[in-house]
């Protein structure tokens, strides 16, 4: 089955939307299914979507859950059966979206947070192993947009301190990294399957794992921690997918090589056009050694470009283009985070990039005639401001 080119978002007033969900007719279909069974809580259509969705990224396992931050939350919590005591650390990029944070505080365990590189969006490398301390037990690096961490520099640090890796992939379904595909590349991986994710359930989460043993930790962490029947061994979540959730991840998994191409196409594309503006933005690449799986395009404005990313933002959304901010630092630029004491100058490079970035949708659904429309807009705002690229 294909995918429409160009459709248009059925959400209201913007011309380039930011998100969208493909429901398959397949996807419709099956939930009639189970409407008509009444067999609407995780049954086959869950087990029949991990298996497919684990297949997908060449991994043994595959956990459905209710979210992207449960996937991450009980990742951590699978740790306690690796030897974590609960306070212990799991270190974590400053940018992300706020549930990678969360998930390690939902989870028992303390988020230690690294700088980014503005240019990659990710964890920086050099500047992991100056946080680890003797609690320290996993390293989460996340792919932020699509764009994969370096993985190559995270293994060794991992192996070197005995650490474990967990993939937050929530945004780079599809994504590869020397030829190895982002979410088999750690102890375990989370995906988002919320709405504006690749692979969707509306809704949803996946951990994948290649440990039997992890897989059945994962298991009775998302069911209140019980073994068997009504035996607790763990303290747990309740956080299945259901069969409805499940069924729309079915439909998506048929056309996943379609949304990938088009949103690769669709980030290629801009991030040509915009070379032109380089003087202005950072937007990011796909080098050699990588293949982007393509969540939203980000823009940040450089240092001395002479407007604003408000500016930018104001013009953007006033032409009909949707857009989010481009995350914050966690732990200096959350409110919510503002315990931990940590103080504004902390984390530069995360700051900088919520300071001065936003990022726009380049999903499925959106057309070159769309995209082209990005372009205009952005030349109409340089031009207004006065400035020649
Ligand atoms: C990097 C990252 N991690 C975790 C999540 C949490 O996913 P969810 O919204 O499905 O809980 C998101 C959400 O999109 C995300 O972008």
């Amino acid at each position: 089955m294909k995918i429409q080119e160009g459709q248009e978002s059925k959400k209201a007033g913007y011309r380039v939307p930011f998100g969208t969900v493909s429901i398959t007719p397949k996807a419709r279909k099956l939930i009639n299914e189970a409407l008509d069974t009444g067999w609407v809580t995780k049954g086959k259509y869950v087990k029949e979507f991990e298996d497919k969705f684990a297949a997908l990224f060449g991994v043994k396992h595959g956990i459905a859950v209710s979210s992207g931050t449960d996937a991450d939350a009980l990742a951590c919590a699978a740790l306690y059966d690796l030897g974590a005591r609960r306070g212990d650390e799991v270190l974590v990029p400053s940018l992300s979206f706020i549930a990678t944070g969360n998930s390690v505080f939902q989870a028992g365990l303390t988020p230690v947070f690294v700088d980014v590189d503005r240019t990659t969006l990710n964890i920086d490398p050099l500047k992991i192993e100056a946080k680890i301390t003797p609690r320290t037990r996993a390293i989460m690096p996340v792919h932020l947009m699509g764009k994969p961490a370096d993985m190559n520099a995270v293994r060794m640090i991992a192996k070197k301190h005995n650490l474990r890796i967990i993939e937050d992939a929530a945004e780079a379904h599809g994504a590869e990294y020397h030829g190895e595909k982002v979410g088999a590349m750690g102890d375990m991986a989370c995906f988002s399957l919320y709405a504006a994710h690749i692979v969707t359930t509306i809704e949803g989460g996946m951990i994948l794992t290649d440990s039997d043993k992890i897989a059945e930790v994962l298991k009775s962490l998302r069911n209140h921690g019980m073994t068997g029947k009504f035996t607790f061994e763990r303290i747990g979540f309740s956080a299945k997918m259901n069969e409805l959730e499940a069924a729309v991840g079915l439909g998506n998994i048929d056309i996943f090589n379609d949304i990938l191409s088009k949103r690769r196409r669709n980030m290629l594309y801009l991030i040509e056009k915009f070379r032109k503006f380089s003087k202005f933005f950072i937007t990011l690449t796909e080098d050699s050694h990588e293949k982007l799986g393509p969540h939203a395009f980000s823009i940040i404005v450089r240092e001395g470009a002479g407007f604003s990313k408000d500016d930018l933002v104001a013009h953007l959304e006033a032409n009909g283009v949707d857009s989010r901010n481009l995350f914050y630092s966690m732990p200096t630029q959350c409110p919510s985070y503002a315990f931990l004491g940590y103080k504004l100058g902390d984390f530069p490079e995360a700051e900088f990039c919520s300071d001065h970035g936003t990022h726009i949708g380049i999903h499925q659904d959106i057309g070159i005639e769309q995209l082209d429309h990005v372009v205009v807009v952005v030349e109409g705002f340089l031009k207004k401001k006065g400035v020649s690229y």
